[in-house]
C-alpha cells in the first residue's frame, strides 16, 4: 500500500476522472476527501466505492471557485483525518464556444473553477503543507493546454494557466519538501466527453497515435504514481496522458 496512512482531498471526485483517481489513491491506502459541486447522491457512490473496499472517506461539498470554499474544505479533512499529504486539483468545466460569440460568463466562469479554483485550494492546503514540511499537489491540466483547440479559448487560457501555476509552485514550495506537478490528460471518455458531437470525436480519433480514447484509470494511475514516494524528485513538471495526442 504505497500512500498508507497519508490524506488526500480530490476536487470534483463525484464522477470520471476524479472518481478514479479518488479510488486509485484509496485503494493505495490513503483516506481521501472526496469534493464536488452539486451531486450529492453521485458523491456518496464515490465514498460506499471506497468504503467497500476498506478505505476511509469523507464527502464535502464546495464550490472550489470561493476562497472561502475551498479553505473550508481543507480544514475539514484536516479535522476529519489530521493533515492534508496530497492535494488533487480535478475539478473542471467546459463552455465552449468560438471567441466571437463567447460571453464573459463562459470566460469568467472557466477561469474561475479550472484556474482560481485550484489555486484556492493549493493555497489554503499549501499552508498545512508546509507546516508538516512535507506534501504532494497535482493538477489536472489538458492536453489542449498544450496544442490548443478551436472553440475552448477560455477552457485551453485556464488548464495553460495550470501549466504556469504548477512551475510557480515547484519553485516556490521545493524548498518545503513540496511536489507540485500537472497531468494533462488526452481524449478521456467521462461525462465531459460523452455529449461531444461524434464528428468531433471521429476527427480527436485521427489525431491519436494510440487510435483509442484514454479511461479515467488511465489518468488515475499517473496522478498515483505522482502522489507515491516513487516520485519524490519529480517536480514542476507536465505529464501527458493522452496516447501521444500533444507528441506530433
Ligand atoms: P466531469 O465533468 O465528468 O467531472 C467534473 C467534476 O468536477 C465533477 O465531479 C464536478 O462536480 C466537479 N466540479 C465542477 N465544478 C466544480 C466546482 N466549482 N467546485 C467543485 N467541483 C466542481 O469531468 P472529467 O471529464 O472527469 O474531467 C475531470 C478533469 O479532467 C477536469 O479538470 C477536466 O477539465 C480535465 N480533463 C478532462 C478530459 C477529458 O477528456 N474528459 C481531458 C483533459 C482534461
Amino acid at each position: 500500500m504505497v500512500l498508507d496512512g497519508r490524506i488526500a482531498v480530490v476536487t470534483g471526485a463525484s464522477r470520471g476522472i476524479g472518481r478514479a483517481i479518488a479510488l486509485a489513491l484509496a485503494e493505495r491506502g490513503a483516506a481521501v476527501l472526496v469534493n464536488y459541486a452539486s451531486n450529492d447522491a453521485a458523491a456518496e457512490e464515490t465514498a460506499q466505492l471506497i468504503r467497500n473496499n476498506g478505505g476511509r472517506v469523507l464527502t464535502f461539498k464546495a464550490n472550489v471557485a470561493e476562497p472561502a470554499e475551498a479553505a473550508s474544505m481543507v480544514k475539514a479533512a484536516v479535522a476529519e483525518f489530521g493533515a492534508v499529504d496530497i492535494l488533487v486539483n480535478n475539478a473542471g468545466i467546459t463552455r465552449d464556444n468560438f471567441i466571437l460569440r463567447m460571453k464573459d460568463e463562459d470566460w469568467d466562469q472557466v477561469l474561475g473553477v479550472n484556474l482560481k479554483g485550484a489555486f484556492n485550494c493549493a493555497r489554503a492546503a499549501a499552508k498545512v503543507m508546509v507546516k508538516n514540511r512535507s506534501g504532494r499537489i497535482i493538477n489536472i491540466s489538458s492536453v489542449v493546454a498544450l496544442i490548443g483547440n478551436a472553440s475552448q479559448a477560455n477552457y485551453c487560457a485556464a488548464k495553460a494557466g495550470l501549466i504556469g501555476l504548477t512551475r510557480a509552485m515547484a519553485k516556490e514550495l521545493g524548498s518545503r519538501n513540496i511536489t507540485v506537478n500537472a497531468v494533462a490528460p488526452g481524449f478521456i471518455t467521462t461525462e465531459m466527453t460523452d455529449g461531444l458531437p461524434e464528428e468531433v470525436k471521429e476527427m480527436m480519433l485521427s489525431q491519436i497515435p494510440l487510435k483509442r480514447f484514454g479511461g479515467p484509470e488511465e489518468v488515475a494511475e499517473t496522478v498515483a504514481f505522482l502522489a507515491s514516494d516513487a516520485a519524490r524528485y519529480i517536480t514542476g513538471q507536465t505529464i501527458a496522458v493522452d496516447g501521444g495526442m500533444s507528441c506530433a
